[in-house]
């Protein structure tokens, strides 16, 4: 099965996969910023690029399954506002342009894949003064044995590593173009598939390209 393929099949496994509400880090860390032109990438079903398009941000948004896709379309409509969908595996194709906001939430994969070359490509499409914002799991949290990883551990795939802060701010070998102005965990409540509130830590990792 390709990663498109299998991620088809993820979104195709219920009717709305994720809460419909914009990410807590997103929301947070891009309050007070003037809006710009926004890329989201791995935009899912569109929360984020629909909320950053309410604030005011020409957005674009990709992703690799067209299934969720259809349905970012959707929620854009029903919120009245325009979002430019892009279907893209990311590791062979990029959104053309440079933009004030490359946002990547949660950009992860059940299995290893090629995220480190993705987000070097999203620093590369940050413009002068932009913020490139990179929000990460730690962990597996409260889905660690449910759906998707259960339907595609016994492929014999690596399993993805979460890398920390330091290591995602390393791995993008930036230049002294740049400053970082965050990079840290924190923990962050959410709702599991038992029902129950589980505590999960992720990361942030916030920089800005110098004007
Ligand atoms: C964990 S989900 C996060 C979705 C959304 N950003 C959110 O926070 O709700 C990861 C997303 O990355 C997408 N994705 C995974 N690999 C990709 C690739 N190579 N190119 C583009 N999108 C990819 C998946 O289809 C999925 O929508």
């Amino acid at each position: 099965m390709s990663d498109e393929q299998a991620w088809d099949a993820r979104y195709q496994e219920s009717h709305r996969i994720w809460s419909g509400n914009p990410n807590v880090a997103l929301v947070a860390e891009i309050a007070g910023l003037a809006p710009g032109r926004a890329l989201d990438l791995g935009c899912g079903e569109g929360a984020d690029a629909v909320w950053l398009a309410r604030q005011g941000w020409r957005v674009t948004a990709a992703d690799i399954s067209g299934v969720a896709l259809q349905r970012a379309a959707e929620h854009a409509d029903e919120a009245g506002v325009t979002v430019d969908w892009q279907r893209h595996d990311l590791e062979e194709t990029f959104p053309a342009g440079e933009f004030d906001l490359v946002s990547a939430q949660f950009l992860h994969f059940w299995e290893e894949f090629g995220r480190e070359k993705i987000l070097r490509r999203a620093a590369d499409a940050v413009a002068p003064g932009g913020i490139l914002l990179i929000e990460g799991h730690m962990d597996h949290g409260p889905f660690r044995h449910q759906g998707h990883h259960e339907g595609h551990e016994g492929h014999g795939q690596q399993q993805p590593h979460f890398p920390t802060p330091d290591e995602v701010v390393a791995a993008l070998a930036l230049g002294d173009d740049w400053e970082t102005l965050k990079a840290e965990v924190h923990p962050r409540e959410q709702q599991g598939p038992d029902g129950e509130n589980h505590t999960r830590t992720d990361s942030t990792v916030k920089l800005r390209r110098k004007a």
